[in-house]
């Protein structure tokens, strides 16, 4: 999927597959505009290029900036690829499609928030930092008719992305759903997770969902 990703970045992995199976069921047509926040190596930014559509794509870590801008030059693809904080360098702008593959494991709360590598992956006791923030910000960055797809862990709570997308007046649903092996971050937080009854006792797998959010024309 993706040729280079630089040491500390997120490399490509079934949630990222997932996401990208929902875009190209989503099929933006060419032209459409795209929005990519957090982004990592590209990867779903890149795919959306070779659509033909207008990407732009965040990350608040200046490698995946970097490892992003280097893709996107290496496979010769038009993307606008900015640092900062989920939609602050896209504020003013609105959008067809916004695709989102944010931190969203459950991480012990160790005294201060996500840091290092793990910035890609933990999002506070409850799975939600990140996916909280989008869906309050992102329903008023799509144009009508604007679609958000959203991938995360069935552990850090589908019902209320769908309570909060419904809440800020977008329709949405659960359009995909994929159950993968613990992979080692899930497999080292196992027995707090269990304690902190995320995880049930027989559970042994995780279960990705894709939401598909739809701003009425
Ligand atoms: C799970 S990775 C997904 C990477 C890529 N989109 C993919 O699907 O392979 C999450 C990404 O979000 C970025 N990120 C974390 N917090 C962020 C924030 N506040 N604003 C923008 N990006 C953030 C991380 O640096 C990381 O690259």
């Amino acid at each position: 999927m993706i040729a280079l990703v630089l040491p500390g970045v997120y490399a490509p992995q079934d949630d990222t597959e997932l996401l990208a199976e929902a875009l190209h069921e989503e099929a933006p047509p060419p032209g459409a505009r795209v929005l990519d926040v957090g982004t990592g190596s590209g990867a779903l930014a890149l795919e959306a290029a070779r659509r033909g559509a207008e990407v732009t794509a965040v990350d608040v870590s200046r490698r995946a900036v970097w490892t992003a801008r280097l893709n996107a030059w290496m496979t010769r693809l038009p993307v606008r690829i900015r640092r900062g904080n989920l939609f602050t360098p896209v504020r003013d702008r609105t959008y067809d499609l916004i695709l989102a593959n944010p931190p969203y494991v459950p991480a012990p709360d160790a005294g201060r928030g996500p840091h290092g590598r793990a910035r890609a992956w933990d999002a506070g006791r409850d799975g939600r930092l990140l996916l909280d923030r989008i869906c309050r910000d992102a329903p008023a960055l799509l144009r009508p008719g604007g679609v958000l797809l959203i991938v995360h862990s069935a552990l850090s709570g589908s019902d209320r992305t769908l309570e909060l997308l419904r809440a800020a007046g977008l329709k949405a649903s659960v359009i995909r759903r994929r159950w993968i092996a613990f992979g080692p971050v899930l497999r080292s937080r196992e027995d707090w997770l269990r304690r902190s009854g995320l995880l049930a006792p027989a559970e042994d797998r995780e279960e990705l969902v894709v939401i598909r959010a739809e701003r009425p024309c």
